[in-house]
């Protein structure tokens, strides 16, 4: 039997921080070697909340950085920008003539979006039709994703299965979410869901001083350091919970339970193994930096490869839409 395409992408608007670590990167990285794997710089999504050239090709690079820094590997997947493949804003506009408006209307990223103060335009509309082109382009098996994308992926499986329906049962393959469930929300310095969108997220290539101050500033309950305390509803002991072995858990939890123990030291107990945890890559990242060439290299060698599987999947389906 051959290989299951896996495929994801992650949008360049910003700093990547922790959430997008434990709720995508992560994963995206352990399942480069799983399958026939495809992983892309969502430049055009982007375009829906961003209009400044400089910062998005600068936000393309650090992305790309950030995700070679912590262990993609070109040779093992297909890495590459979505606007290197003119195929998928094609295939784009054909689905998007088959998503009632009444679907996109159900769509809870848009609303969010929207509500969070971004301009609600066509694009970031129909932000989930471009996704679904992505997804069905490369006839992806299973995409994985944060628990927040799972509408977009229920959309994708629909448009799949209409144009089937309507235009041949095999031009599409139907996707499959992959969610890791037990990391499903990882929450941010105010406890709310960490995002770009608010002030409350930590950087992944973090270092140093703003680190630290980041760290100590996540919003805690007032007990007083000698009392007992609940470590599950406490937003240090989540973060820490998602860099700690099982033992340190344990061990952090029963301080907690047993008072003296400060949010002070737990926090001091995160940064330490934040620190830990990226150290490598932290130094990778500084190498790559110094050849940018290379970066820019493996993006055009990624969108190569993507465009010649575009392509193929493509050319059914302009036969038979009769475009
Ligand atoms: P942001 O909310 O910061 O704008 P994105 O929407 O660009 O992040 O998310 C990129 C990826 O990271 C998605 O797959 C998303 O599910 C995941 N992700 C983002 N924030 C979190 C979080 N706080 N917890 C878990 N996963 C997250
Ligand atoms: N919407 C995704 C996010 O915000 C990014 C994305 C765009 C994506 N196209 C995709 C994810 C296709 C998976 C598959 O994170």
């Amino acid at each position: 039997m051959s290989k299951k395409t896996i495929l994801s992408g992650i949008q360049p608007s910003g700093r990547l921080h922790i959430g997008n670590y434990f709720g995508a990167i992560r994963q995206h990285i352990a399942m480069q070697e799983e399958g026939d794997s495809f992983y892309f710089i969502a430049n055009y999504h982007s375009l829906t909340s961003l209009s400044d050239g400089k910062k998005l090709k600068q936000f393309t690079l650090d992305v790309t950085l950030d995700y070679l820094a912590l262990g993609m590997d070109p040779d093992k997947c297909t890495f590459f920008a979505q606007s290197d493949v003119p195929q998928v804003t094609e295939l784009a506009w054909i689905l998007g003539t088959l998503a009632p408006v009444s679907m996109m209307e159900k769509g809870v990223s848009y609303k969010d979006k929207v509500a969070a103060g971004l301009s609600p335009n066509i694009g970031l509309f129909t932000y989930p039709i471009l996704q679904a082109a992505d997804i069905l382009i490369y006839c992806s098996h299973l995409v994985p994703v944060g628990a927040d994308q799972k509408q977009n992926i229920e959309f994708s499986r629909d448009l799949a299965q209409k144009l089937n329906r309507i235009y041949g049962d095999d031009l599409l393959i139907v996707p499959e979410p992959h969610i890791l469930e037990s990391v499903a929300v990882v929450p941010g310095t105010d406890g709310r869901k960490m995002s770009k969108s608010y002030d409350n997220y930590i950087e992944i290539f973090e270092e140093g001083k703003p680190l630290k101050k980041k760290v100590m500033s996540i919003l805690t309950d007032t007990t007083p350091l000698e009392a007992p305390k609940d470590p599950a509803t406490c937003n240090v002991f989540k973060l820490i919970s998602l860099f700690a072995d099982e033992n340190l858990k344990e061990e952090i939890s029963d301080k907690y339970k047993a008072g003296g123990y400060g949010y002070g030291h737990a926090k001091k107990e995160l940064l330490g193994l934040i620190n830990e945890r990226f150290a490598e890559a932290r130094e990778k990242r500084k190498e790559l930096e110094k050849n940018e060439d290379y970066v820019w290299d493996v993006l055009r060698q990624g969108g190569q490869k993507a465009r010649a599987r575009a392509e193929e999947i493509m050319q059914p389906i302009r036969e038979a839409t009769g475009v």
